[in-house]
């Protein structure tokens, strides 16, 4: 069996090492495209060099544009990769331009698409991601998904026939790291464990309007404890354009960490604040409480388990990021770290 992977952007990365590692060993052929949606080194290389994932073997080199231009510049190379290597499976990670363009090209010439993520829903029509997750789940042949709540979201669209129950990717991979990064030296963020929150900003619902950022920028500013925000070339770009600093009062600002960094520095943090979706369920893990400057969450289960809260005014971001450690839980909705084997094996069928 040939699977081939289409990974872009940086969160495709983190879960594309588990299958890599897991299509090894089940002596599988993995074939990796990378769109270049992200091109700068540290949102793209060091991911591959930390995690050992093997160097991609068609890399299309697209980089940045506006979504329409970023999407359709993608869909022909694709198309191009998928009939000179001829897979059996086209696999597919997230939520992301890279993920809709793969998914397009590859039902159009008939290859078989599975869609890893598949099922989670934030209901909001303002979000680019939520049109690509939706559109990319009905285009699927095979729908992967993370949680009982996916699953059930894709039951309620007609999608049950097509989906099965693998557990979180992420999960696997973070829990590999973690353990690995147990007995790492020094820290990456020159503030005492426990007291500094980490932040990370940069879904264009958050970045692309002065107001917003101002307003979430001020609140991480006026917080009791340092915040280190660990800059996406997106958010450094914004502030530029609308003459806001990213630095004062509380605020520090960083260029993004390498993921092994970033798990330790998530690990020894207070909490976190983030409008990132990955991240959310990475504080779950470790078990760091979780502040997320949106409307809506798709790890609703973090919410539940009272680790995570959403906050949109300056006032509910400042309560939420000082608030105590909520209480313990040995619950794990996010599976058990062994998803990536069972994604083979869905797909061996
Ligand atoms: C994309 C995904 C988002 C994911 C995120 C992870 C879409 C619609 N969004 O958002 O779901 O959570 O990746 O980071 O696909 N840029 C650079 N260097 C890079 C990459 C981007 O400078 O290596 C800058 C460019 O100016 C670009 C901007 O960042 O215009 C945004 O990049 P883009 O790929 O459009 O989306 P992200 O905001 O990264």
């Amino acid at each position: 069996m040939r699977i081939l992977s289409v990974v872009g952007a940086r969160p495709q990365f983190v879960k594309l090492a588990p299958i890599a590692r897991a299509a090894a060993q089940a002596g599988v052929e993995h074939v990796i495209v990378h769109t270049g949606q992200h091109y700068d080194p540290i949102m793209s290389d060091v991911f591959f060099d930390d995690l050992g994932i093997p160097s991609p073997d068609v890399h299309l080199g697209i980089g940045s544009g506006s979504h329409g231009h970023q999407t359709g510049a993608m869909m022909g190379p694709l198309e191009d990769a998928f009939l000179t290597q001829k897979p059996d499976w086209v696999l597919v990670y997230g939520d992301t331009n890279s993920t809709l363009a793969a998914a397009v090209a590859a039902v159009k010439i008939h290859v078989p698409l599975a869609h890893l993520e598949a099922g989670l829903r934030s209901f909001n029509r303002r979000m680019p991601e939520e049109h690509n997750r939706v559109l990319t789940d009905h285009a699927a042949d095979l729908c992967l998904a993370p949680t009982e709540q996916a699953m059930s979201h894709l039951a309620s669209e007609g999608l049950a026939d097509r989906s099965v129950l693998v557990g979180d990717v992420m999960t696997d991979v973070l829990f590999q790291v973690r353990d690995a990064a147990a007995d790492r030296g020094p820290s990456p963020i020159a503030h005492a464990p426990g007291s500094y929150s980490i932040a990370t900003i940069h879904r264009a619902e958050t970045t692309d309007d002065r107001e917003r950022l101002a307003t979430v920028l001020d609140a991480l500013r006026s917080l009791d404890h340092p915040v280190v925000l660990l800059a996406h070339p997106r958010l450094v770009a914004r502030a530029a354009e609308f003459g806001l600093a990213l630095d004062g009062g509380s605020l520090e600002s960083r260029a993004p960490l390498a993921y092994p960094d970033l798990v330790t520095a998530v690990q020894r943090s207070r909490g976190v604040i983030t409008d990132s979706g990955g991240l959310q369920k990475e504080a779950f893990l470790l078990r760091v409480p979780c502040t997320t400057v949106r409307t809506e969450t798709e790890w609703v289960e973090t919410v539940a388990l009272g680790w995570n809260v959403l906050a949109l005014t300056g006032e509910e971001i400042r309560a939420a990021a000082q608030r105590p450690k909520p209480a313990a839980t040995d619950q794990a909705p996010y599976g058990d770290g062994f998803a990536a084997g069972r994604v083979i094996e869905a797909l061996r069928g």
